[in-house]
């Protein structure tokens, strides 16, 4: 199937380029960049203006399922067969770029927009995706609507989790649309999709670096995350000697910078403690309570597991030496996956066709397709990322970019709808 002419006319980079432009502009920050967490209201306005697009525009049939995600349905030809899947988060990080997520959304709809331009009716029928709280959010909880989706996330688990100013993520849920009493209806059964293909920012500089058009992901780090409390006593912090403390930063620090070392010596691994408090934090008082919110990331299962060891046995070690009492709680956990060698040769299929070039990756960031891949054979389609900078204002990718993803998009969907 040669699709590359007709493509040809029906991409458009200065409409994409508008859409990016467009929901960047919502949250954006007075100096920079874009802060768009999951549930606060700017988030709800881009959710708003996805669903009148893809009602409008693209002429889907627009559901929210219970976790909020917001699923546009483009029937097939086949009654009942399995489903093509895309999509991608609208949610930021704080003060983050306009990118990441909406690259993923944005490409999908323009790869349905031309589909529909051209007339191409599939066998299959194609969902287009917003997944809820894909990022760490003020609940601290991230990956929310993929993990639902798949039965990963439980009603219970969210149960007690609110945010600083006591409103509970189930009554965000609700907000946005979803419906926590019905949270079983929205995981999808494994063959319900057929594949799930997602485009996304490669957020690494290794696409640029190499003059690559296109990224094909085989796989995505393992993520596991955890809060460490450290409990010190509060005393003045003029009038107590130097060795009759018991200061919870000082441990605190020193156990940043043994997470930093243990990671610094495998391979494809990284960790880092992104988010610390310090009670009372005050300039003349001895900290008497810290937390850290660490995260330990490898492509290899057993560096994360070794890390973790090592770091627990440093915690107990540091008890006797600092005078504080440690405690550590996991608060996520995702297993590195390998994707679907499948859905690959079908993106290196597209990229063929369509006469890019390509280069295997591996993800060091999470994604929700990292999720959908328990129940459907999935992949990614990554884009060059600007000297690899992500998370951050600076973050961003070529338009030229975002219309290859979405040309390898649309014509992976096609290989893969001629396929039963
Ligand atoms: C998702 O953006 C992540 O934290 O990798
Ligand atoms: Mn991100
Ligand atoms: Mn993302």
């Amino acid at each position: 199937m040669m699709r590359k002419k007709d493509f040809e006319r029906v991409f458009s980079k200065e409409r994409i380029t508008k859409l990016i432009d467009e929901f960047g502009a919502i949250g954006a920050d007075p100096n920079g960049g874009v802060t768009r967490l999951a549930f606060s209201s700017y988030d709800i306005k881009a959710r708003e203006k996805i669903i009148r697009i893809m009602e409008n525009e693209l002429g889907l049939k627009v559901r929210i399922d219970p976790w909020g995600n917001i699923i546009g349905r483009r029937e097939g030809k086949l009654n009942n067969a399995a489903s093509l899947m895309t999509g991608s988060h609208l949610d930021s990080v704080r003060n983050g770029g306009k990118f990441d997520g909406p690259a993923g959304v944005l490409g999908a709809v323009e790869a349905i927009r031309a589909l529909n331009e051209l007339k191409i009716k599939t066998f299959h029928p194609l969902e287009l995706v917003v997944f809820t709280a894909e990022e760490p959010n003020d609940f601290g909880i991230s990956t929310v609507g993929s993990r639902g989706m798949v039965g990963k996330l439980s009603k219970e688990e969210l149960l007690n989790i609110k945010n600083n100013e006591g409103f509970s993520i189930l009554d965000a849920i609700k907000k946005i649309g979803g419906d926590p009493d019905r949270f079983h209806e929205g995981i999808r059964k494994p063959g319900e999709i057929k594949a799930f293909i997602e485009i996304h920012i490669e957020q690494m500089p290794y696409l640029e670096k190499e003059k690559k058009d296109i990224g094909i992901v085989e796989g995505i780090t393992g993520i596991h995350r955890a809060k460490v409390i450290i409990h010190g006593v509060a005393k003045h912090a003029g009038t107590t000697p130097m060795n009759e403390r018991q200061d919870a930063l000082v441990a605190a620090a020193h156990l940043i910078k043994t997470l930093n070392k243990l990671a610094s010596t495998e391979k494809n691994t990284v960790a880092t403690v992104g988010q610390i408090s310090v009670k009372p934090n005050s300039i003349n008082i001895i900290p008497s309570e810290t937390s850290l919110d660490l995260e330990v990331r490898s492509y290899h299962k057993s560096a994360i597991k070794k890390i973790l060891e090592d770091f627990y046995n440093e915690m107990s070690l540091i008890g006797k030496v600092y005078g504080v009492k440690t405690s550590i709680k996991d608060t996520y956990h995702t297993e590195p996956t390998t994707f679907s060698p499948y859905i690959r040769e079908k993106i290196k299929q597209a990229c063929d066709i369509l006469g890019f070039s390509y280069l295997n990756l591996v993800s060091m960031a999470g994604h929700d397709a990292n999720h959908i891949a328990t129940i459907a054979d999935t992949g990614m389609i990554f884009i060059p990322s600007h000297k690899g900078l992500s998370h951050c204002p600076k973050e961003w990718t070529d338009p030229i970019y975002l219309v290859k993803g979405a040309k390898v998009l649309a014509q992976s969907l096609l290989i893969l709808d001629q396929e039963n």
